[in-house]
């Protein structure tokens, strides 16, 4: 039986947010779920709240997270999962897009868990679990502006760790390999095609669930998962 009651889950449209999301969903744990579509994701549940946010756009978070947590005093926890996949090499990208890339896939998550800290502080409890990638651990060609994210992710929630520990607040990055998702669509490469290539989604959403089981006491600072071999092929 899971502790929780109400969750927020961002990128719930899609990919390891989507099978989080629903797995709660049939646990009959509240999600509200955040991304800019979840239409896509066809959720139709009294358990799920669909709150539709441009999280790149981080002027916007403030008002929105500040109105969710006001009609939602019953969150116990955050699962910060939206991320886009940004590879190339770095002369390739406009500013524009380098902004972008550093605001979905980290500054959302400093803002959100900003808002998120002093309102569990007040109930003494709460669990922030990040979706982080192998990415946060090892940089690589043409991944500059992911890992400059992921990498930045990770020291994040080192940090924010210790502040909050004494709050019986646990904060746990999880750094997956290669799952086969959405996330590829637009990039020209993905895992190999062996199932021995990728990480089913569901043991991230398993890891998940059993750290939202957890005594408030045991911290999960961190889970590095990869598929049993990596491979990775061009489209
Ligand atoms: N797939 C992998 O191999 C892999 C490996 C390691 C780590 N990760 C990380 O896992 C997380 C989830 O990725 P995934 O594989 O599940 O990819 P996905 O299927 O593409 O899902 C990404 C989710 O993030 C949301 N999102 C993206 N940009 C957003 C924005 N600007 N505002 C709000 N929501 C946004 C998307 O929703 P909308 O499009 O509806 O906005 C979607 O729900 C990411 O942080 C990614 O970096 C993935």
């Amino acid at each position: 039986m899971v502790n929780v009651k109400k969750i927020i889950v961002t990128g719930s449209s899609s990919g390891i947010g989507n099978s989080i999301t629903k797995e709660l969903i049939k646990k009959k744990i509240k999600v509200i779920g955040i991304s800019r579509n979840n239409n896509k994701s066809l959720i139709k549940s009294k358990y799920f709240q669909s709150e539709e946010i441009d999280l790149s756009q981080l002027k916007n978070i403030p008002m929105s997270i500040e109105k969710i947590l006001d009609e939602n005093q019953d969150i116990d926890g955050l699962i910060s999962c939206a991320g886009v996949g940004y590879f190339g090499n770095l002369e390739n990208f406009s500013v524009d897009q380098i902004l972008s890339s550093i605001n979905t896939n980290l500054l959302s998550h400093v803002i959100l868990t900003k808002y998120l800290v002093p309102f569990f502080k007040k109930k003494n409890k709460g669990k922030l679990i990040y979706i982080g990638s192998e990415s946060a651990l090892d940089g690589g060609k043409k991944g500059s502006l992911y890992s400059a994210a992921k990498f930045g992710l990770r020291g994040f929630s080192q940090s924010i760790r210790a502040e909050v520990a004494s709050r019986n607040i646990t904060v746990t990055l999880i750094n997956p390999g290669m799952v086969k998702t959405n996330f590829f669509n637009n990039l020209d490469f993905q895992p190999g095609l062996s199932k021995k290539n990728s990480i089913i989604v569901y043991d991230i959403t398993k890891i998940v669930i059993s750290i939202l089981q957890m005594d408030t006491n045991t911290s999960v600072d961190e889970v590095v998962m990869n598929p049993i071999i990596k491979s990775v092929i061009k489209k």
